[in-house]
């Protein structure tokens, strides 16, 4: 009985949220793709002709902003555990990204050039269990700074998404270790009551 009523709370607010019909409106996969496209506009992290690799990309909203920001001059690659309907110029992988054979596909279809933006929206499936969830959380951005640090051209562009707990600190501290401008983010249509925040980092200066 109070599930049955959680459930239609959380109905009642989804098809309330503006965010949702905004995206329903204008044809876009999820409302998450008015985080990134908030995110972008701020911190200006997309540009035509860009090599964006976009992580826990499925059902596609990211992939839909970024896809039309590169245009037909840059390339998007994205990577979901899940299946994606496919979007127009976004080569898609489906797969545990965390697999070396996941991993190896990413690295052949972007071939040598190098990448720009690496994006992660990456979330555990929810456990309830919240330092399972957490410690999840950071370990898919962990996942995502590694391929980053090894993958982005010198001056490349990191987005992370992380709960904010434990292992929080010291993952920003890790990149600011290696991003010469690091920035924590809680776009608008994020809701305020996820723990969730985004963290920018602007033009890498190491490379292992
Ligand atoms: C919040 S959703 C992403 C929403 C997406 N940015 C959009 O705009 O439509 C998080 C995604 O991360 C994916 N994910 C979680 N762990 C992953 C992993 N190890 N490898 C690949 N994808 C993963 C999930 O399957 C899920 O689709």
């Amino acid at each position: 009985m109070a599930r049955n009523k959680t459930s239609k709370a959380w109905m009642q607010e989804h098809v309330n949220d503006p965010y949702v019909r905004k995206a329903q409106a204008e044809g876009m996969r999820s409302r998450a793709a008015y985080k990134l496209q908030q995110l972008a506009e701020r911190d200006k992290l997309l540009k035509p002709g860009m090599t964006v690799v976009d992580l826990g990309a499925a059902p596609g909203g990211w992939s839909q902003v970024a896809g039309r920001a590169a245009g037909a001059t840059g390339r998007v690659v994205a990577v979901d555990l899940l299946e994606m309907t496919p979007v127009a110029g976004v080569t898609f992988i489906q797969g545990d990204f965390g697999e070396d054979a996941v991993l190896a596909a990413v690295e052949q279809t972007i071939g040598g050039d190098g990448v720009d933006l690496v994006l992660s929206d990456m979330a555990p499936n929810i456990s309830g269990v919240a330092s399972v969830d957490q410690a999840r959380s950071v370990g898919l951005a962990e996942l995502a700074l590694d391929f980053a640090v090894n993958h982005l051209k010198p001056q490349g562009n990191f987005l992370v998404k992380v709960f904010q707990g434990s292992g929080f600190e010291a993952l920003v501290a890790d990149i600011r270790s290696k991003f010469v401008q690091v920035m924590i983010r809680k776009p608008e249509a994020s809701r305020s009551r996820s723990s969730e925040v985004y963290i920018v980092a602007k033009g890498l200066k190491v490379r292992r």
